[in-house]
């Protein structure tokens, strides 16, 4: 019943080729495990508050999703939420809680898509290296390091006929291929050589742009699939906004703004294409972000506020 619902809903909107759109999204942003000894007594997993408020800024809720949940208990979730968030950090690719948790979903969100239910992911740093190593099925990261570093974005031929970059205006995106509007804070990436090399990865995803690392390998910095909903970016949008430290190099000018805003304008517009629901307003309300506070952490952290799980 439930599942026949959420088809007829895509089914309208897709026959009516417009209109109907889910103007309430919720996007699920994955927690991850605290390994920051700093943060490690606010606790067991985080949330930087800026991904929260990347998504809040474009019209959407959030939903954090907790690490060691059942299966069962993921695949409520997912027929709850309107897309998934995977954010930057620092664990491993294969092996962590989040990296399992975010294996679940990715496969569930596979099998959605291809039943015509569109379930759009979305994946910052991290988030855009654990999509690589989920498509590929290996981790294919080489030291690509770009810390602490703001710069423009050399665009791909791809990049102009993308829908990631659809909305931008041409003055917006000679702005972004000149300017220092993304900031980046890795050590490793996916190369352009192993992403080209890679059958799965070319055939999974266009590279919409590239970047020169700190040691002169050029890395994938933008990708989105090509027949799947899902997106990455290697640096950090959700910064230019909404975090201050000035001790690192974080983008705020009015056009670095306007990027990260349309970014995440995209990606709720994305969401609302998705019609999964909570079992009922109560079951909604309990899973927001609204029952956590963030808590301040500026004094002693890059971050400017976490939320703490
Ligand atoms: C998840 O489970 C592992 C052990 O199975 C535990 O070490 C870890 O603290 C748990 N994570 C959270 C966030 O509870
Ligand atoms: C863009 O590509 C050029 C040519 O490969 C390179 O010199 C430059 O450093 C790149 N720019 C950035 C910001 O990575
Ligand atoms: C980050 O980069 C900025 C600008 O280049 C520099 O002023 C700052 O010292 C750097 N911070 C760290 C922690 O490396
Ligand atoms: C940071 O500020 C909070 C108050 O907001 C304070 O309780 C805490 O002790 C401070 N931490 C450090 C390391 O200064």
């Amino acid at each position: 019943m439930y599942i026949f619902r959420v088809l007829l809903a895509a089914l309208l909107a897709a026959a009516t080729g417009t209109a109907t759109l889910n103007t309430r999204p919720v996007i699920g942003i994955l927690t991850q495990e605290t390994v920051d000894d700093d943060l490690k007594p606010f606790g067991k997993a985080y949330i930087p508050a800026s991904y929260v408020k990347f998504v809040e800024s474009a019209g959407s809720r959030v939903a954090p999703i907790k690490l060691n949940l059942t299966y069962v208990e993921y695949k409520e979730i997912f027929n709850s939420i309107n897309g998934l968030m995977l954010i930057g950090g620092s664990v491993n690719l294969q092996t962590s809680d989040f990296a399992k948790a975010a294996n679940i979903f990715y496969k569930l969100a596979l099998q959605a898509n291809d039943k015509g239910d569109y379930f759009p992911i979305w994946g910052t740093c991290l988030g855009f290296q654990l999509l690589t190593v989920l498509v590929a099925g290996e981790n294919l990261l080489t030291y690509t390091p770009m810390e602490n570093k703001s710069v423009p974005l050399n665009f791909s031929q791809a990049a102009y006929i993308s829908r990631m970059f659809r909305t931008f205006t041409p003055e917006l995106m000679k702005a972004l291929s000149q300017e220092p509007l993304t900031g980046n804070f890795h050590h490793y990436g996916i190369s352009k050589q192993d992403f080209f090399q890679n059958k799965k990865l070319v055939k999974f995803f266009s590279d919409l742009t590239t970047n020169v690392a700190m040691n002169g390998v050029e890395f994938v910095s933008v990708m989105e699939g090509k027949k799947y909903p899902f997106y990455g970016v290697q640096w950090h949008p959700e910064v230019s906004a909404f975090q201050w430290n000035t001790e690192l190099a974080f983008p705020h000018s009015p056009n670095a703004i306007w990027v990260a805003y349309l970014l995440a304008d995209f990606f709720i517009n994305e969401a609302r294409k998705n019609f999964h629901r909570f079992s009922d307003p109560k079951a909604e309300e309990a899973a927001l972000i609204y029952n956590h506070i963030p808590m301040y952490v500026g004094n002693f952290s890059f971050y400017t506020q976490i939320y703490f799980f």
